[in-house]
């Protein structure tokens, strides 16, 4: 049972992607499709809605890249958040913000949360024993040091987790450490390192309650936020680095140490927020209508891997601040895993493996549509989903340039042909013509219904059975044989039709950003597109009727037929290693 509270704006984010590589498929279909599919369908609603995004551009992952590299972590993040930015851009991810947590204003937004956790006495500093290498003169956090897994026994796990079994650890429990530090060959030793603590304990209860109140929210993500609150302690915030934001406190042990990537990177969210106050709207306090008010629906979207942080350890930083909402929604997807031609079998998408398809290269040889179609009609979203180029031309060729593009085609060439570029005027209407005109605002509703409850997959179904339906009318009523005999019959048919096309030009426009604003110049429609503050509802005239003698434009083809060849070649390239 979803939640009943009354809220006059959403403020969706999708996590912020680590600027040390080009995002990919897996990233999209996971964690940035979703939520650029519900802000496009909530703008055309009219609805009050902002969608924040942006670069995580500190920690281990960062300045790792860049000692791989041999450069600086700012050459590193200035190349791959211009390269994100671009990609996002490219696939149409509609971000009302992109931001960066590298910008100084990060640093205030952060410290103040640090600030007033630290304030309320639920930061506490403690002694660890930490891995050193001498060689490199350094404390070893994270993925510097590796591993044998005490658990597990896996050779690669890294400093106090294992990411073959998952499981967290002491430092010191780690067997057989070894710098992970090109050069490095000194055995690493433990050494004393005071850091802080947040204690997550502490806000079990508050948290435990808000889940509670969220039953409507997908099994994935319930399961990991209740393992989570059931076994909260004190977290260590802070890292032995030079990279990341700095510790607000008057204390010696603070040299050479930063606050931990996680703390900051979801306060990101609310940094952008305020860059785009100021920047956007030239009002500095206009973030707070979306962060402190308790009318404000706030929505994390991301892959199943960031769950604890948005589902626990962010809302708890939230509950320290006192005067923030928390998510009313987390939605989580599953892997988009990728099929191997030679193997026979899918496997995860993995850097060594070679087998990842870069944004960056995909849009260079498609367009976006293709993309999106394939990646959310095939989403992870209950489960695992597996990229195969089969499959993506047999879904893109077979269902949206067969059933809508055909559909929309024949329709639209006849009426220009026919009837003078014009939606024709319509006859009395039969029993067909009637069943086919009251599905259409049972689809625009049922779409709706579908993407409210972030079940995408199913609403880009039902967008694809929209245009089956229309198909058999259009066989049934076989209007280039009625033609020859009845005029009036073939206006209303076509009439008819036109009301369909109309409705999957609106239906389309989530999904489909570019076939549907080709749709609607040759409709002559404008699609609004409302901002972060509202609009005409776009979507709810779907269901009003499209007007006999509205001018329609020479069709074009909205979802160009993909060539086998083609594709052929582009496996060939992926199974190469050559698509990242
Ligand atoms: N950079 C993280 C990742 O790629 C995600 C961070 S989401 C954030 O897993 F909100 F915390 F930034
Ligand atoms: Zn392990």
């Amino acid at each position: 049972m979803p939640t009943q509270k009354q809220f006059d704006r959403t403020l969706v984010t999708s996590a912020l992607p680590y600027a040390n590589g080009h995002i990919h498929l897996g990233h999209i279909a996971g964690s940035y499709l979703p939520p650029d599919i519900y802000v496009r369908y909530k703008r055309l609603r009219g609805a009050r809605v902002l969608f924040v995004g942006g670069s995580d551009e500190y920690g281990v992952p960062i300045t790792l890249s860049a000692l791989k590299e041999g450069v600086t972590p700012t050459e590193i993040i200035d190349r791959y958040h211009a390269a994100n930015e671009k990609a996002f851009a490219d696939i149409g991810i509609s971000y009302d913000i992109y931001g960066r947590t590298s910008w100084p204003l990060h640093i205030e937004t952060t410290q103040a949360f640090f600030r007033k956790l630290y304030e309320k006495g639920h930061i506490e500093k403690q002694v660890m024993r930490l891995w050193y290498s001498e060689q490199s003169d350094r404390f070893l956090p994270d993925r510097y040091v590796k591993g044998t897994c005490p658990k597990c026994g896996y050779t690669d796990a890294s400093g106090d987790e294992c990411e073959n079994c998952g499981a967290q650890y002491a430092s010191e429990d780690l067997v057989a450490p070894r710098a992970n530090i090109p050069g490095d060959t000194s055995p690493p030793v433990l050494r004393d390192s005071a850091h802080w603590f947040l204690l997550l304990q502490d806000f079990a209860e508050r948290i435990k309650a808000w889940l509670d109140e969220h039953p409507e929210w997908r099994p994935n993500v319930r399961g990991i936020a209740y393992g989570w609150v059931s076994d909260l302690r004190a977290r260590c915030i802070t890292r032995d680095t030079d990279w990341g934001v700095p510790i607000p406190l008057d204390d010696p042990d603070t040299k050479n140490k930063r606050l931990y990537v996680w703390f900051d990177n979801v306060i990101g969210y609310v940094t952008n927020t305020r860059k785009w106050s100021e920047t956007a709207l030239g009002d500095p306090d206009e973030w707070k209508r979306w962060w402190k008010n308790p009318s404000s629906r706030l929505i994390h979207f991301m892959g199943k891997d960031n769950v604890p942080f948005h589902a626990v350890i962010f809302p708890a930083m939230l509950i320290g601040q006192e005067d923030y909402v928390l998510a009313d929604n987390v939605v989580a997807n599953e892997y988009l895993n990728v099929y191997n031609r030679e193997l026979g079998k899918s496997e995860k998408g993995s850097k060594s493996r070679g087998n990842m398809i870069s944004v960056k290269w995909i849009v260079s040889k498609l367009p976006a549509d293709v993309v999106r179609y394939y990646l959310c009609a095939n989403a992870p979203e209950t489960r695992d989903a597996s990229f195969d180029w089969d499959e993506l031309i047999a879904r893109y060729n077979g269902e949206l340039c067969d059933v809508v593009g055909n559909f929309v085609h024949r329709c639209l060439t006849m009426a220009v042909k026919n009837f003078d570029h014009k939606v024709p005027n319509h006859g009395p209407l039969d029993d067909d013509d009637k069943a086919m005109l009251e599905f259409l605002p049972q689809q625009v509703d049922s779409v709706a219904d579908a993407i409210e409850n972030f079940r995408f997959r199913l609403a880009i179904e039902r967008y694809i059975e929209t245009g089956r339906r229309a198909n058999q009318y259009f066989d049934t009523k076989a209007p280039w044989v009625t033609r020859k005999t009845d005029i009036e019959r073939t206006a209303t048919t076509l009439y008819v039709c036109c009301q369909v096309v109309r409705t999957l030009c609106t239906l389309s426009a989530p999904f489909l950003p570019g076939g549907a604003e080709k749709l609607a110049g040759i409709l002559n429609i404008a699609l609004p597109k409302n901002g972060p503050a509202g609009g005409p509802d776009a979507w709810e005239d779907a269901k009003r009727e499209f007007p006999a003698g509205t001018p329609i434009n020479d069709p074009v083809v909205l979802f160009p037929k993909l060539d086998k060849d083609i594709i052929a070649d582009l496996a060939d390239q992926h199974a190469r290693g050559e698509a990242f």
